[in-house]
Parts: C-alpha cells; structure tokens; sequence
C-alpha cells in the first residue's frame, strides 16, 4: 500500500527545517548503508548524532503524532528517528532494499521496518529527476511530490531514487514499526477506517456505525501487537 500524506510539515515549519539543513554539514550517504546498497548509493547525508538531524527529527515525529491519517494508515508502535538526506547533479541511489530491523542510536532498541517513510522537503520544481521508484506487483512507481507532503510504502519492496540531473532534493527519510506487521492487513483497517469516517461525516445517524465500529477494533484487536 502506498499512501500519500499532503501537508505533513505548515509552510513555516518547512521553511526552518530548510534554513536548517541548508547550514547543516553533510556527510557521505555510504557511511549507513549495507554492503549491497554501499555499492549503489551516492548521496549526501546528516550523520544520526547530528544535533540537526536530532532536532528536526524529532519536531517531524511530534507532528506526526498529531496527523489522523497517518495513525490510521501506519497504525505506529515505533518509529525509527527520521534522517535527512540530499541529492545533487549526478546523485542517485539504485536499486535496494532497506535492512529488516534498525537500531535506534544512542538506545539498546531496534525497530522492524514495516513502513519506509520519505518526506520531501524540496519543491519538485526546483530540482530535475530525483523521482523515488517503487517496485509494486503492477511494475514501478514514481513519486516526486510537493515539499511538506510524505509517503509511506511497504518496507519490504525493492526502490531507488531516479538521479538527480540539476537542483537540489532535500528529504527526511525513516521507518515505523507498526502495531500490524503486514502490509495487506494494515491496507484492510485503514480502507475500513475510511469508510467509516466517511459515513459518520454523510449520515452521523447510522446506527451500524457502532457495528462496523466494533469490526474495526475487533480485527485490530485480532491483529495488532502494540
Ligand atoms: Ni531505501
């Protein structure tokens, strides 16, 4: 399931967090990356302990935890401290996959990555390429979306970002572990969910809300590990 979230990050927030990078000192993307991805990876990115990065990272989290859609559709038992990354000319990043599990630095935990998580941070218009393909069962995606809006796909599929041929894309980057391990199960309860906001806004007088209400929880009930 691919999800877009619109307007994750107000026009203000978006500004300071690119007045922040913009000053910030970047590293080379490599120094995170697994054997395979080392080989087809070449960006620039804020190393985990960067006090930027910290605290970017975790103004996006307290945000994120405010966002109704985004509960609904990652249903987040944790969430792995968002990064931040930035491809220029000739940057890209082939095809990979992201590792299962990630320690969270600076702590003994460890997520599992079952959602990947890229906000753009960039205005599409002031870079060229840089598109994030996913591979999906119907072929490849490509998402390149307004700055302040995220995506969020399976972290089991195999992605790249396209490279980048002018400008600058600034993005953060993370991964939730959900309270649903499974993608197509998380699919079902947000689709459900949906639907039972929208009959509560058209005819709040349905009696069978409460009953389909009591589904939701029922199958979260059955499925979810919080
Ligand atoms: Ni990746």
């Amino acid at each position: 399931m691919l999800i877009h979230l619109k307007q994750v990050l107000d026009p203000e927030s978006l500004e300071k967090c690119r007045a922040t990078l913009e000053q910030a000192d970047w590293s080379d993307g490599r120094g995170s990356a697994g054997y395979l991805s080392r080989a087809v990876k070449r960006n620039r990115q804020l190393p985990d302990d960067h006090p930027a990065a910290r605290e970017l990272g975790e103004k996006i989290v307290r945000i994120l935890d405010g966002n109704q859609q985004f509960t609904a559709a990652a249903l987040p038992a944790k969430i792995v401290p968002p990064l931040f990354n930035c491809y220029e000319e000739d940057n890209s990043y082939g095809r990979h996959v992201d590792g299962a599990i990630r320690p969270v630095f600076g702590t003994p935990h460890r997520v599992r990555t079952d959602i990947s998580a890229t906000l753009f941070l960039s205005e599409p218009d002031s870079y060229s390429g840089g598109e994030l393909i996913m591979e999906d069962t119907y072929g490849p995606v490509e998402v390149k979306l307004p700055a302040g809006d995220m995506v969020l796909y399976p972290g089991s599929s195999v992605h790249a970002v396209k490279p980048v041929t002018s400008g600058r894309r600034l993005a953060a980057f993370f991964w939730i572990q959900s309270m649903v391990r499974g993608d197509h199960r998380r699919s079902i309860l947000y689709e459900l969910d949906k639907a039972i906001q929208r009959i509560a806004t058209e005819t709040p007088e349905q009696e069978a809300l409460v009953d389909l209400a009591g589904v939701y929880h029922n199958l979260l009930r059955e499925w979810a590990d919080p």
